[in-house]
């Protein structure tokens, strides 16, 4: 170890406070050997009884701590926010940056070398991540994994993406009430984060490929004894990434991030994990326009077949060769120098990786979708971009012009969209307004606007749905969501009426209102500001820092400055 330990000024000094920073610790029992020199490794938990898929964190960490001990460290579990997709209200990602601040600061002003990451459920993913990376020390993240595949009636059932489907038959009258309270024991039959390509596995998969865990870490099923395994593993590497003082600014670089985009397409991954690698990549200084993720989807396959874009779930996924196998198929389009927390390259962390399934993880030859599962969209509608996921979009309807049926918001939208009276054919096109990040707020995940049930009964199963939302990674449809600017900032969205003809061309990447450039200028002056709607609290802090989804929806105090370096807190009484 050729550097101090960071812990060092806690515990070394033989001055009063010195002596309260040890005694602290006698105080939890340890003794004095237990930690003198050692370094101590965080682990940061976001176990919560509130957050039903990493309720399996807990004996997760016993694991870790077994490693680190193991390997010389002295660990200390700490509890930070934890955010379940299921619970939280109106969005997670109200929280994300939130938690990313309480990660951050709780690594700085704690007496921690290194950090274990512990995530799961869709946004503690890139919350540790961005702490992680404003923080700069050693760190590694280990995921609670996938749930055990949902079963009912000899069917498998994909989170989400089959509760979407099963609540759309609901809806059109075709699924019995003693069938619909049946499936809801069905669907989820362990812990762990959801079991098709949501967004919680690609953003696990994404932190495995830009080398932030170890080999094969993202996709071993929650209850799997491997997973415990794996646990103890990444106990006894965060030590040695200390030792080695390999910290994420040399693992999240530029070269990463650009895989991280070609796994995100691979896997037909979820255009969440788009914000989030904007904003992750913010936190070290690195520009990842929306226009670079349009130019390497075109160019990068789909070669993973998992719902939502796909057939398979999370466990075949596992038994076909996860994450690995898919970097080791996908080398050839990726930077493989790139450095992982292995301490080797990315292309030496898969050399041993098999695939046994190929209809599950596809040979670059031979893929889902020759061109890649993403597109960004430009045009009057959207000047800084909307994306759309064409791998799990109706191709029928990629170049589609039909008429809006506008909804100002989501209360609105809940409470028409099943009235019978409402306007809308199968050649409509919904929208909704002030579902972005401050529209909302929290851009929360309403952009699969459900199809009117008039139109389910009449067999329609898709149709062109556009908003400044997001969607589920588990949803699907010909829905195009992120556009920026949001209507509640004056983005043109805030224009569109009833009635306006709406234009989607994925091909030629465009989505426009087909109204005459003077009617829309007119529409936006006679637009009156709306009045703010918090005066306090969280809320207000997120009004005034949170930036569009171009450009990640992080505070814009929290990105990386020029020249910045983390800083540190001064050690002295408290
Ligand atoms: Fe937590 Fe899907 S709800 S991962």
């Amino acid at each position: 170890m050729g550097n101090e330990l960071r812990s060092a000024k806690w515990f070394a000094p033989d001055t009063d406070t010195g002596f309260q920073h040890r005694a602290a610790l006698r105080s939890e029992g340890f003794t004095k050997e237990s930690f003198a020199g050692r370094p101590v490794i965080g682990i940061c938990n976001s176990w919560s009884e509130l957050n039903n898929c990493n309720v399996h964190l807990r004996v997760i960490s016993e694991a870790v701590k077994r490693g680190v001990w193991a390997a010389g460290g002295f660990p200390l579990e700490f509890m930070t926010i934890s955010l379940g997709e299921e619970l939280t209200m109106p969005t997670t990602m109200l929280y994300r940056n939130l938690m990313a601040m309480d990660v951050e600061e709780m690594v700085r002003s704690n007496p921690l070398d290194g950090v274990v990451l512990l995530c799961g459920c869709d946004k503690t993913t890139p919350a540790q991540l961005m702490g992680a990376a404003s923080m700069d020390v050693p760190a590694i993240m280990l995921p609670v994994g996938p749930m055990l595949s949902g079963r009912w009636r000899g069917q498998q059932l994909g989170s989400g993406t089959d509760l979407w489907k099963f609540w759309d038959e609901r809806r059109a009258g075709r699924l019995s009430d003693r069938d619909w309270h049946e499936l809801e024991g069905c669907l989820s039959r362990s812990p762990g984060t959801c079991n098709t390509m949501g967004t919680a596995s690609t953003m696990t998969g994404l932190a495995e490929a830009m080398g932030m865990m170890l080999p094969g870490a993202a996709s071993i099923p929650a209850p799997d004894s491997r997973r415990l395994a794996c646990a103890e593993a990444t106990g006894r590497r965060i030590v040695g990434l200390v030792q080695e003082d390999l910290r994420p600014s040399r693992i999240l670089t530029r070269e990463a991030f650009e895989n991280a985009i070609r796994i995100l397409v691979a896997l037909g991954g979820s255009t969440n994990a788009i914000i989030h690698l904007i904003a992750i990549a913010g936190r070290r200084g690195i520009s990842l326009p929306l226009s670079r993720f349009d130019e390497l989807s075109r160019i990068t396959p789909v070669i993973v077949n998992l719902q939502p874009s796909g057939k398979y779930l999370m466990e075949d996924f596992f038994y076909a060769g996860g994450v690995p196998a898919v970097v080791q198929e996908m080398l050839p389009l990726l930077h493989e120098d790139a450095l992982t927390v292995s301490g080797t390259t990315l292309a030496e962390s898969v050399r041993e990786a098999i695939c046994s399934n190929r209809d599950v993880i596809r040979p670059l030859n031979q893929p889902l979708q020759r061109e890649g599962s993403l597109a960004v969209l430009r045009g009057n509608l959207a000047p800084q971009g909307a994306v759309i996921k064409t791998s799990a979009a109706t191709p029928g309807l990629f170049q589609h012009t039909g008429r809006a049926v506008v909804f100002e918001n989501y209360e609105e939208m809940m409470r028409r969209v099943d009235d019978p009276a409402l306007a809308a054919g199968e050649s409509s096109v919904l929208v909704l307004k002030n579902a972005g990040p401050v529209g909302a707020p929290g851009m929360p995940e309403w952009g699969m606007l459900p199809i009117p049930s008039k139109l389910l009964r009449q067999g329609l199963s898709d149709m062109v749905r556009i908003s400044d939302g997001r969607m589920s990674g588990t949803g699907f449809g010909t829905v195009v969501l992120h556009i920026s600017p949001e209507a509640a900032v004056g983005g043109p969205l805030a224009i569109v009426q009833t009635g306006d003809e709406i234009r989607l061309d994925v091909p030629e990447r465009r989505l426009d209102l087909l109204v005459d450039g003077a009617e829309i200028e007119r529409r936006i002056a006679a637009r009156a500001p709306a009045p703010p709607r918090f005066r306090r609290g969280y809320y207000t802090m997120f009004l005034d820092h949170v930036l569009q989804a171009h450009e990640g929806c992080d505070f814009g105090f929290l990105r990386a400055q020029p020249d910045d370096k983390p800083y540190e807190p001064q050690i002295g009484r408290t």
